[in-house]
């Protein structure tokens, strides 16, 4: 008898071959969302899981999941999942990291360039049939070559973000919990600083950290003070990182010039002020989805979960 183990959502057709070849698999083709009680009735008699970062994985959930060994995370983060509660109730947790670095940075440069140069809303105007014409102070918008680029958040995603701003000749300024070593600083032209520098001297601010307690509204009212005024703020990382309320009474006020979101709190139901706004580009939380990125997320996951169940030393396993 094969192990029982649940797909939440949509994955691709041959990752999902891949799992039934080893698995008696319950999957979600139809990509139906399940709240909080279908997912506890449908993983109550599995034995691992493949969940994305909208499924909750807690200690009540796990209560009910008495047969539950591990559940695989198609998504680095993992702020869905109380690791605690999991390794309290002996179940393996993993994530998808590396995977999905490059192409989390390219996005964030997409956000850059379109919130700075002001793409989204030209291309609004032009659709409308509002364009009459060139004319000089058409869309002026922030030049992005020779700024200053502040990184918060200094992993994986946020060097190779540096690393693209080599190409836009920027200053590129960091902060992070631990300062890189000089071979990684020389070859992200990147220069490590305090926090309350990184906010005073960014022309461009992109957050690069993971969400947790740590880190709620790391960027709140109290930093938007402190940013160079008229900076721009690009956040791709999680919801909850950025005091959305905050960001709004920000670019409203004019201290901000304009923000690049992905990511929001209480993701879908973002702060309606923010659609209101034409300062800011608005993304569904999409960075890291290029169809190979999405493959390779997908995959990991599943490799995850058949190591997980077949050796118990699953490559990505994020419990202590
Ligand atoms: C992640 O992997 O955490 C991303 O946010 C998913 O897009």
């Amino acid at each position: 008898m094969k192990p029982k183990v649940l797909v939440t959502r949509e994955i691709f057709d041959d990752v999902l071959d891949y799992l039934r070849q080893h698995f008696d698999v319950t999957d979600n083709q139809a990509d139906t969302p399940m709240d909080a009680a279908t997912l506890e009735a449908k993983l109550a008699d599995k034995t691992g899981a493949m969940t994305t970062l909208v499924d909750r994985v807690d200690a009540q959930l796990l209560s009910r999941c008495p047969n539950l060994k591990a559940v695989c995370n198609i998504a680095v983060g993992f702020n869905n999942i109380d690791i605690e509660a999991c390794t309290r109730a002996g179940v393996m947790a993993t994530n998808t990291p590396g995977v999905l670095d490059d192409s989390t940075a390219d996005f964030t440069w997409a956000l850059i360039l379109s919130t700075a140069r002001r793409v989204v809303e030209s291309d609004a105007h032009v659709r409308a049939g509002e364009w009459k014409g060139w004319y000089l102070k058409q869309f002026l918008g922030a030049d992005v070559h020779h700024a200053t680029l502040g990184i918060l958040g200094f992993g994986r995603i946020g060097r190779r973000v540096a690393r693209r701003a080599i190409g836009f000749d920027m200053t590129v300024l960091y902060h992070d919990g631990q300062k890189a070593d000089a071979d990684t600083e020389r070859s992200c032209n990147a220069s490590f600083v305090s926090l309350d520098e990184l906010l005073a001297r960014s022309d461009i601010l992109t957050i690069h950290v993971p969400y947790a307690p740590s880190t709620h509204h790391l960027v709140g009212a109290r930093e938007m003070d402190k940013m160079k005024p008229g900076a721009i703020l690009i956040h791709a990382a999680r919801g909850g990182v950025v005091d959305d309320a905050a960001l709004v009474e920000a670019l409203k006020g004019g201290r901000l010039v304009g923000a690049g979101l992905d990511v929001y709190e209480n993701e879908p139901s973002l702060n309606p002020a923010l659609l209101a706004l034409k300062n800011v580009v608005l993304t569904p939380h999409i960075a890291s989805s290029s169809e190979a990125t999405r493959h390779a997320m997908a995959m990991l996951a599943a490799q995850n979960l058949v190591a997980a169940l077949t050796t118990g030393k699953p490559p990505n396993l994020l419990n202590p």
